[in-house]
């Protein structure tokens, strides 16, 4: 990965893809969905489209590091998909470990902290001790953080969180009283920035329990690109088309009317 990314570093800018670094989304989400329709169009089994999702991983991850921007998160696996197959689910598992397996050296290398959101206590004790190594092994790095979204659901967190808070207040008989960004700081990405661009592929256009609090006001990109298609062209699109957009938060911007 560091010579792919000395070569990232040196490469030319796409065309339509100028982007301004000063501008730069401070947290990039990304819904990676349709590998299971890459491997039917393909007549390969879902899992085949799975690994080819694995390799895109790898490209957004050195095409992120390489621009500089500070948080990834990827939604590898949500708290709905165990309603999948069996051999699928199993399938995902094994291939999250070996990812981080093969991946880990290079990823600590360059300087990625890896991150976990979601309930790592029901993933495979395999796959949760690749995880917690991989977490451990780059927990003092300062580069990109990539966060994987693993076991996640957003509404489970925002409950936990509730639950959490609901308890204490029945322990101490205190009423609790929370504001936004003491509620943020008791999430699973406390201390982690609001994504601004939360991207999905394949052309579907919903949230799928993901990041509800935290994207209340991030911009959405959508692509019918299905993600094992999708790669430094797709994401570095992403960013440009983001760049140019008018992000008012509620308000007017600066150019606007104001009578
Ligand atoms: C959704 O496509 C994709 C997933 C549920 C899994 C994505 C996982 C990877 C690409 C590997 C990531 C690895 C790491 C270590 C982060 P789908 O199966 O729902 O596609 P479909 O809608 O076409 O069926």
């Amino acid at each position: 990965m560091l010579t792919t990314l000395r070569r990232l570093f040196g490469a030319a800018p796409e065309p339509n893809t100028t982007l301004d670094r000063e501008r730069l989304p401070k947290h990039v989400a990304v819904i990676m969905d349709g590998n299971g329709r890459w491997a039917q169009k393909r007549g390969l089994p879902r899992i085949a489209g799975h690994r080819a999702g694995g390799k895109v991983v790898r490209e957004v991850v050195e095409t992120a590091a390489e621009l500089g921007v500070g948080h990834l998160t990827l939604y590898a696996f949500s708290a709905e998909n165990w309603r999948r197959p069996k051999n699928e689910v199993s399938g995902l598992m094994r291939l999250f470990e070996e990812i981080l397996q093969s991946e880990l050296e290079e990823l600590h290398k360059n300087q990625v902290k890896i991150e976990v959101i979601g309930d790592l206590a029901n993933v495979s004790e395999g796959t949760r001790r690749q995880f917690e190594k991989a977490i451990t092994r780059t927990a003092e790095n300062t580069g990109l953080h990539l966060i994987i979204a693993l076991n996640y659901s957003g509404r489970a967190d925002i409950l936990r969180t509730v639950n959490e808070a609901l308890e204490q207040s029945a322990k101490t008989g205190q009423a609790i009283k929370m504001d936004e960004d003491a509620f943020s700081d008791v999430l699973a990405t406390a201390g982690i920035p609001d994504p601004e661009l939360i991207i999905r592929t394949s052309g579907e256009l919903r949230i799928s329990n993901f990041l509800i609090w935290e994207g209340a006001y991030a911009e959405f990109w959508v692509t019918e690109t299905l993600w094992p298609d999708f790669g430094r062209a797709g994401f570095t699109q992403a960013i440009h088309d983001y760049q140019r957009r008018d992000r008012r938060f509620g308000g007017l911007t600066k150019d606007s009317d104001a009578r």
